[in-house]
C-alpha cells in the first residue's frame, strides 16, 4: 500500500528581486498567480492535503485562495526552508508521504512529480535534480566516486571545485512525513546564510545509511524558481510557447507562435486561424474554420463556425454565431449574443444586445441594452440612449427595419417591422411597422443670403 500523499508548498520567501509591493506568489504568469500554477500541479496529484507555507504579504496571499480545502501554515519569522517545513509539519498526519513543491516554481508538470512520487516508493527519500549548463544559485548534488548522493551543498557555501558541479537540486523531494519530522529536528543553521537548509536533509538520510533516490527534471524551465521580473517574463514565454506548441499540434494555425499569448483556456474546432499578437483570456472557444485578425483580445467567448474576426477587436463575454464578421475595430462587451451571419463593423460597440440573423451594424454605433431582430441594418452612427443618467432601458428593433444614419433611439423605444427610420431622427415614441417614421427640422434654402465678408 502507498503512504498517502500530502504536498506542502514552500512560498513564505519575501521575493526581493520584485521590487513590487505584490507578493511574490502572487505575480502574474499567464493571467494567474504564480501559485495557482503549483496549485493547480499539486491537485492534479489528488493529494489528501496540501499546506502552503506563507509569510511574507500573508494574509493578501491567502485572501487570494479562499479555497477552504487549503491549509495554510505562517511561517514568521523566515529562517530558511527547512525551518519553512518544520512549520507545515501540525497540520500533516504523520503516516502520509510529503512533497515539498515552491510556490515560484510554476511550470512544474504533474508527470515529473508523479515520477519522483514513484521513486520514493522504492526509496527513504527521493530529490528531484537538473542538469544545467549554468547551474549559478543552485545547490548542488555532491556523490562519492561510485555516483552515490552524499549532500546538497547551497552555492553560497560551496568550495570552487563544488561549484564546478552541473547537477542542480530543484528542491524539490519526497518523503515520508515521519522521516522529514526525524531529519528536520536535527539540522542546524551553522552555514553562510544562518539558515536552515531543508537541502540537509540529504546528508542527515545518508548518515542513517540510506540510498537517496534522484529523478532528472527533462526541462530546466520546468524547475526553475522566479526571483526577478526577467525570470518571470521569461517563463512567461516558455509557457506561451508551450501553449501554442500544444495548439498546433491540433491542427491550429498560429501566424507566429512567438506572438501568440493565452491566459485561460482556449479550445478550437478543424481549421482554425489565429493571427499575430491576440489575447484570449477567460475561457474561449472557436469552432470550426474560424479566424481571429491580428491584435484581437477575446475574453470569455464562443465563436461558432465560419466567423471571422477581423483587426483590433476586443470582444468580451459575447456569443458570436455562425458565419458572423466582426470588426476591424469592433467592440462586443459582456452579454453580446450575435445570431448567425450578422456583421458587426468598425467601431461599433455592442453592449447586452442580441443581434438577429443577418443583421448588420457596419460603422460608428452604439448599440446598447437593445434586442434587434434579423435582417435589420443599423446605419452609420446611431446610438441606442439606453441610460437616462438613473436607470438602463431596452430598446427593441424587429425584423427587417432600417434604421437610417445618425439615429437617436431613447429608451425604452420599439422599433416595428419592416418600419424604416429616416437619418437624423431621434426617436422617443414607438415606430409603426412598414412605415417611414422621420423627426427631422424641415430643410430650407435661403434666397439671397449671402456669405459674410472678411472686415
Ligand atoms: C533553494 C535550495 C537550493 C536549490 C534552489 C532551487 C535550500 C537551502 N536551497 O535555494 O538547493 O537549488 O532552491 O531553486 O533549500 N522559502 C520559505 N521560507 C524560507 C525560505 C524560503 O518559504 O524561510 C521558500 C521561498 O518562498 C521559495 C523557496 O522556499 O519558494 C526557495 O527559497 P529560496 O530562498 O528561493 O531558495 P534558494 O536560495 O533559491
Ligand atoms: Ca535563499
Amino acid at each position: 500500500m502507498p503512504l498517502p500523499l500530502d504536498i506542502v508548498i514552500l512560498a513564505a520567501g519575501q521575493g526581493k528581486r520584485m521590487y513590487s509591493s505584490l507578493p511574490k506568489v502572487l505575480q502574474p504568469l499567464a493571467g494567474r498567480p504564480l501559485l495557482a500554477h503549483v496549485l493547480a500541479a499539486a491537485h492534479a496529484l489528488d493529494p489528501r492535503r496540501v499546506v502552503v507555507v506563507h509569510g511574507h504579504g500573508g494574509e493578501q496571499v491567502r485572501e487570494r485562495f479562499p479555497d477552504p480545502g487549503l491549509a495554510w501554515a505562517l511561517q514568521e519569522p523566515q529562517l530558511g526552508t527547512g525551518h519553512a517545513l518544520q512549520q507545515a509539519l501540525p497540520l500533516l498526519a504523520p503516516d502520509g508521504l510529503t512533497l515539498v513543491l515552491y510556490g515560484d516554481v510554476p511550470l512544474i508538470r504533474p508527470e515529473t512529480l508523479r515520477e519522483l512520487i514513484v521513486r520514493a516508493s522504492e526509496s527513504p527519500l527521493a530529490l528531484l535534480a537538473v542538469d544545467l549548463a549554468n547551474p549559478q544559485g543552485y545547490g548542488r548534488l555532491v556523490r562519492d566516486a561510485s555516483g552515490k548522493l552524499l549532500r546538497i551543498v547551497e552555492e553560497k557555501d560551496a568550495t570552487p571545485a563544488e561549484r564546478g558541479i552541473r547537477e542542480g537540486n530543484t528542491g524539490i523531494m519526497v518523503a515520508p512525513t515521519a522521516s522529514f519530522a526525524r531529519w528536520l529536528a536535527q539540522l542546524g543553521n551553522d552555514n553562510a546564510q544562518g539558515e536552515y537548509y531543508l537541502t540537509d536533509v540529504i546528508a542527515l538520510a545518508v548518515a542513517e545509511g540510506e540510498d537517496v533516490a534522484c529523478a532528472l527534471a527533462a526541462d530546466e524551465a520546468e524547475v526553475t524558481g522566479v526571483n526577478s521580473k526577467d525570470q518571470l517574463a521569461d517563463l512567461e514565454r516558455k509557457f506561451q510557447t508551450n501553449a501554442a506548441t500544444r495548439l498546433m499540434a491540433q491542427g491550429v494555425t498560429l501566424l507566429d507562435p512567438a506572438r501568440f499569448d493565452l491566459r485561460g483556456s482556449l479550445h478550437c474546432g478543424r481549421d482554425v486561424t489565429i493571427d499575430v499578437g491576440c489575447v484570449f483570456e477567460g475561457e474561449v472557444r472557436l469552432a470550426d474554420g474560424v479566424s481571429i485578425g491580428p491584435y484581437s483580445v477575446l475574453r470569455d467567448v464562443t465563436v461558432a463556425a465560419g466567423s471571422r474576426i477581423a483587426p483590433f477587436s476586443h470582444l468580451d463575454g459575447a456569443f458570436i454565431g455562425e458565419r458572423c464578421i466582426v470588426g476591424p475595430y469592433a467592440r462586443l462587451r459582456p452579454g453580446t449574443v450575435l445570431a448567425n451571419e450578422a456583421h458587426i463593423g468598425n467601431f461599433v460597440e455592442v453592449k447586452n444586445s442580441s443581434i438577429g440573423e443577418g443583421s448588420k451594424a457596419n460603422h460608428l454605433s452604439y448599440v446598447g441594452d437593445a434586442t434587434v431582430g434579423a435582417r435589420v441594418n443599423i446605419g452609420a452612427g446611431t446610438i441606442t440612449c439606453n441610460y437616462d443618467g438613473v436607470n438602463k432601458h431596452r430598446t427593441v428593433i424587429e425584423d427587417d427595419v432600417f434604421v437610417g444614419s445618425d439615429t437617436q433611439l431613447v429608451a425604452p423605444v420599439t422599433v416595428r417591422r419592416g418600419a424604416t427610420l429616416g437619418a437624423g431622427t431621434t426617436l422617443t415614441r414607438e415606430a409603426p411597422p412598414d412605415t417611414l417614421t422621420v423627426s427631422r427640422a424641415k430643410q430650407i434654402a435661403v434666397p439671397g443670403w449671402k456669405r459674410p465678408k472678411k472686415v
